[in-house]
């Protein structure tokens, strides 16, 4: 049969990484692709020992009970305390919602404010489900040139004035993809330009607690004076993915759109995993379980950069991120190296990595490549970017 399908999905084909996990699905292959945390990390005893106490609690039939959309009200109250850890002060429960993972808080913004045509700005490189979520609202996506303070700021500005975006979307704190975290001043400079425009920002940060040098840096949140920055995070990198729960912040007529939105999407963020996060916040554990998770990650991105150092040819350039879970290199133009075209014999040597392409709203970039470090092993980062510097090198020879 042929089937009719919407004009918002017909053409659109699988997020780049999704597609990737079905070529990996051969253990053999060493996956510098995906952001998964270290397996051995998951606190399995800790959500077993949590999840025990919570059945046995007189909130135990509420919590398998249907819920509010807005959240699970404790977990609300500790979220709106727990969110000062990034300056974001004065805060109350009509300013949060819980969601589904930050993967849903981007969607309920774009449902929230995105009608087809509209331009949303991006950091260009930037979360590439984003790019794929924006097209199932036929939206716009539009970069704007980055660098290693953060965003271009004449450019943000110019193409405010250009397209009137209704949206900008970044992740300040160790990108995804490059690792790279915006200086403060670069922060307060986006807070007050957006502002000044009336352009809403999404501010997406799951990576903020995985820090291995420096100060935690305020979110431009805190700088938002007008109400027109939504804060969104998530506890998939630090407590585990599968509990699928983040939180939204935000102006309150904004988190009751999205709230409204998300009735349509999923009623609410599972009960149970609300509890369990909120008894992980409300008890303290946060610093101590981010105090188990980044030496392991420090390891694990310096072991890759000595690798990288060792292995990878010379016209290859990389970040070397101070925290999170990536680092995005590009190979030197003149090479004309194409990382997407290259991915399936890159495959068959058994390593992957995500072709940087994916990753760009406005420009066509096939030089470049993320690595993620959280999942492999310290000897599989080893063998895999050995592989990969041979790989690479051997086409350079030919070229
Ligand atoms: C920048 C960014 N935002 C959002 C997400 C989605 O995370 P989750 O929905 O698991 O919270 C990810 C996952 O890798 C990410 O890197």
């Amino acid at each position: 049969m042929d089937f009719n399908f919407s004009d918002r999905i017909k053409d659109l084909g699988g997020n780049a990484i999704r597609e990737i996990f079905k070529l990996l699905a051969d253990p053999s292959v060493i996956s510098f692709a995906g952001g998964f945390p270290t397996k051995s990390t998951l606190p399995v005893q800790l959500i077993s020992e949590t999840t025990s106490s919570l059945m046995e609690s007189a909130d135990a039939a509420n919590i398998l009970q249907y819920g509010s959309t807005e959240g699970y009200t404790p977990l609300r109250q500790t979220a709106a305390s727990y969110v000062s850890r990034y300056g974001i002060k004065d805060i109350n429960i009509d300013n949060t919602l819980v969601i589904s993972g930050g993967q849903q808080g981007i969607d309920l913004t774009f449902k929230t404010f995105v009608n087809k045509g509209d331009v949303v700005l991006v950091e260009d490189p930037t979360y590439l489900a984003v790019l794929h979520i924006l097209k199932t609202y036929e939206a716009v996506a539009v970069g704007v040139a980055s660098g290693d303070n953060g965003l271009n700021l004449d450019d943000l500005e110019a193409k405010i004035i250009k397209y009137k975006p209704k949206v900008l979307y970044i992740v300040p704190t160790f990108s995804n993809p490059t690792g790279r975290e915006y200086s403060i001043e670069n922060r307060i400079a986006i807070a007050q330009l957006t502002a000044k425009y009336g352009v809403i920002v999404l501010e997406d940060d799951p990576y903020s607690e995985l820090r291995f040098e420096g100060d935690r840096i305020a979110s431009i949140k805190s700088f938002d004076k007008t109400g027109n920055v939504i804060y969104i995070t998530s506890f998939s990198k630090t407590l585990a993915p599968g509990l699928r729960t983040g939180i939204a912040i935000g102006h309150a007529d904004i988190i009751r759109k999205m709230t409204i939105g998300k009735q349509a999407t999923d009623v609410h963020t599972s009960s149970l995993s609300q509890a369990i996060v909120n008894d992980f916040l409300s008890r303290g554990l946060m610093d101590a379980r981010v105090s188990e998770l980044i030496p392991l990650y420090k390891e694990k991105k310096d072991a890759m950069i000595a690798a990288i150092c060792k292995y990878m040819p010379k016209e290859f350039k990389y970040t070397d991120p101070k925290g999170g879970l990536f680092i995005f290199g590009e190979f030197d133009e003149s090479l004309g190296i194409n990382t997407f075209k290259l991915f399936p014999e890159i495959a068959s040597k058994k390593v992957a990595y995500v072709s940087g392409h994916s990753f760009f709203a406005s420009e066509d970039k096939f030089n470049c490549l993320r690595l993620n470090y959280s999942n492999a092993s310290l000897e599989q980062i080893d063998i895999g970017i050995k592989r990969l510097g041979d790989f690479f090198k051997n086409i350079i020879a030919n070229k």
